[in-house]
């Protein structure tokens, strides 16, 4: 059995993913800092680690639940991944670093830790965002999922040809993350998804379950727009 890593897996996109390649065979090591990350984990018969992964001390603690399944990892997906919106003006320091710190540093750090250790014809797929593409309000969440986009695309040639990294770029999602947006502001963005409706964290899994598999093996570097049309801006 092979083994797949999920970050942020306690709720929403990360727990879908988890439970879709649980789904598949695969054995699951699911990290969150929440301490839901235990009954999410459970549900699915998973390994949890409760960790902070922007932290040297939280990824630490990952590759060792890593390590000790025995098995060489075969899938990392780097899912965690915060927001602190604000207009341009209003806009900190301490906002713009943390949610770079947690959506790209972690990323580049937990992947660099734990890529020579991956399985030959290992999957890594990155949780990006189509806000890479500009967005009012989320300059530093941006900022970080653009970088998502050029660590995936230079990570792919780096690992290349023994491993393919790929990142999906969700549009709108029903999650908790969106669920603390204004009314207004939903309602004015599900009226501009072509599809007509917010995708759902299932939807999000279908395109990681598929990167993660050999059905994509010829596929790397690459951005999977999974937004119900939007990512024209
Ligand atoms: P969520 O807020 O429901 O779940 C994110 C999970 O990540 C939470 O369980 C949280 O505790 C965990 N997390 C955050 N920081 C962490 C850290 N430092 N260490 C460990 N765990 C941490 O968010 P959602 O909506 O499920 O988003 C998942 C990913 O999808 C994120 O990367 C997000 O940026 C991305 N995304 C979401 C969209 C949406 O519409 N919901 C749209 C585009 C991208």
């Amino acid at each position: 059995m092979s083994t797949a890593l999920v970050t942020g897996s306690a709720r929403g996109i990360g727990f879908a993913i988890a439970r879709r390649l649980s789904t598949a065979g695969h054995r699951i090591i699911m990290a969150d800092l929440n301490p839901h990350i235990h009954d999410s984990a459970a549900t699915l018969g998973a390994v949890a680690v409760q960790a902070d992964i922007s932290t040297a001390e939280g990824r630490a603690e990952v590759l060792d639940a890593v390590r000790s399944s025995g098995e060489p990892l075969e899938i990392l997906v780097n899912n965690a991944g915060i927001t602190r919106d604000a207009l341009l003006a209003d806009l900190t320091e301490e906002m713009f670093r943390l949610v770079t710190r947690v959506n790209l540093g972690s990323c580049y750090e937990l992947t660099s830790a734990l890529a020579a250790e991956m399985a030959t014809g290992g999957a890594i797929v990155n949780i990006g965002s189509r806000a890479h593409l500009g967005n009012v309000g989320q300059f530093n969440y941006a900022v970080s999922k653009a970088g998502v986009v050029g660590l995936t695309r230079s990570l792919a040639l780096a690992y290349a040809p023994r491993l393919r990294v790929n990142a999906v770029a969700p549009g709108f999602v029903a999650t908790d993350m969106t669920d603390a947006m204004p009314e207004h502001v939903r309602e004015r963005i599900i009226s501009r998804i072509p599809l007509q409706r917010p995708g759902s964290p299932d939807d999000i899994a279908s395109a990681v379950a598929w990167l993660g598999s050999t059905s994509a093996r010829y596929v790397t570097g690459q951005v999977v727009y999974c937004c119900g049309g939007r990512s024209h801006g």
